[in-house]
């Protein structure tokens, strides 16, 4: 088929850019799945020169695999940026980043209510290492403008876990200018297709593509996109050497989780809107965590994962177990829709968890709203709502 050739890719919307087919010589409108561990070499010279660096081939999947890099290319193009490294969860996109930009001696500052595991590296790895970690507000992060003097890297989550608080990013990317420090953010919760931090001056977004990236609750993976400077540098470092590298065929169902990826968070956020009109105005709930779309800048739309706090009224247990639709789960970001008690959090035994630390209330439930009908779980929720209600 022509191409249009008045049409650039950047002037196309990103749900078309993510829906075009891939471009394969074979036609093929899927990339090859190249379930191959390593990559072989026609020639002495060729194997030398690649070992050498003075060659570009593929050499064994831990380093780098077509298909993979399908997968980043694609995702780094979603989020506007250079360059993408794919690994095999979010926690070890995380964890490799991190390692890749700070050494003993560093300072990062990281918000609060930060995802729990990403919370449990900096106090079990990283600071035992010799980092620095400080946790501060949103408020913190965006009014004091001397918060991050003399800091390695700023962790951002925006939204953050569980109470959902939205940062303006511009402010804080622009602190953090001035002062030097690079700006890392976790982007699981809006997706590109609702905010885009590189373009709001974040240097790095790592990705849970666990969650809605990959959309089907089958795949666990992570994703890093930045400069190309950053991502060579995680690319020579933490990639082969902590070796958390991403399977073929996991980044082949996140290239098709990709496709659909604007259609299912307007989905996501439809049934989270109607959702969060009815229950904003029930007598039992105290609050609805969710981050009004607009409301700081570049966020221009909300996902399906929502926490809703009950007044002392609702019996949390009841309500949980008298759910139809909704599975008791971690994560969240799939098709199906799933409820996690902060009780269950706030009971894990062990170290004191990132919950319990910055003060979760135990009358939340975190809702991940899947892509059933809205009306259906609605009712389901109402329903079980009404008879848990002391
Ligand atoms: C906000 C956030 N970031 C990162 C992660 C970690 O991702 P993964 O489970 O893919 O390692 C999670 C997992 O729940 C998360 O909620």
């Amino acid at each position: 088929m022509t191409k249009n050739k008045n049409t650039t890719e950047d002037q196309l919307s990103l749900a078309t850019q993510l829906a075009t087919a891939y471009d394969d010589p074979s036609g093929s409108i899927t990339p090859p799945l190249y379930q191959s561990s390593l990559f072989s070499f026609e020639n002495f010279q060729t194997f030398k020169d690649t070992m050498a660096g003075q060659h570009q081939q593929y050499l064994y999947t831990r380093v780098a695999n077509p298909t993979v890099n399908a997968f980043e290319t694609m995702m780094a193009k979603a989020e506007g940026a250079e360059a993408g490294v794919a690994f095999s969860s979010g926690m070890a996109a995380i964890s490799s980043t991190l390692m890749a930009f700070v050494k003993s001696g560093d300072h990062v500052a990281c918000v609060e209510h930060v995802y729990p595991d990403a919370y449990r590296f900096f106090e079990k790895i990283l600071r035992p290492f010799g980092v620095d970690i400080t946790y501060h507000s949103v408020q913190d992060f965006e009014n004091d403008p001397e918060l991050l003097a003399g800091c390695r890297v700023a962790y951002l989550e925006s939204p953050n876990s569980v109470l959902l608080q939205a940062m303006d990013l511009p402010k804080v990317a622009a602190h953090a200018k001035r002062h030097g420090a690079m700006t890392i953010i976790d982007n699981s919760w809006a997706t590109p297709i609702f905010q885009r931090p590189l373009e709001l001056g974040i240097d790095v977004v790592v990705h849970s593509a666990s969650k809605y990236i990959s959309g089907h609750s089958d795949v666990v993976a992570g994703v890093t996109v930045s400069s190309q400077e950053n991502i060579q540098a995680i690319r020579e470092l933490t990639l082969p050497l902590l070796g958390g590298k991403l399977a073929p065929f996991e980044a082949w169902l996140l290239v098709r989780g990709l496709r659909t990826l604007n259609a299912r968070m307007k989905n996501h956020e439809a049934t989270a809107n109607l959702f969060i009109d009815r229950l904003t105005s029930h007598k039992a709930v105290n609050a609805v965590h969710s981050p009004v779309p607009n409301s700081v800048p570049g966020l221009s739309g909300r996902s399906g994962l929502l926490s809703i706090e009950f007044d002392r009224s609702v019996n949390i247990e009841k309500l949980v177990d008298q759910l139809e639709h909704f599975q008791l789960g971690v994560s969240w970001g799939g098709f199906e829709s799933l409820v996690l008690p902060s009780k269950v959090s706030l009971a894990q035994k062990g170290e004191q968890n990132s919950l319990q630390r910055f003060g979760v209330p135990d009358t939340i439930i975190r809702v991940s709203l899947g892509l059933e009908d809205a009306e259906d779980l609605w009712k389901d929720f109402e329903g079980a709502l009404e008879e848990s209600v002391n």
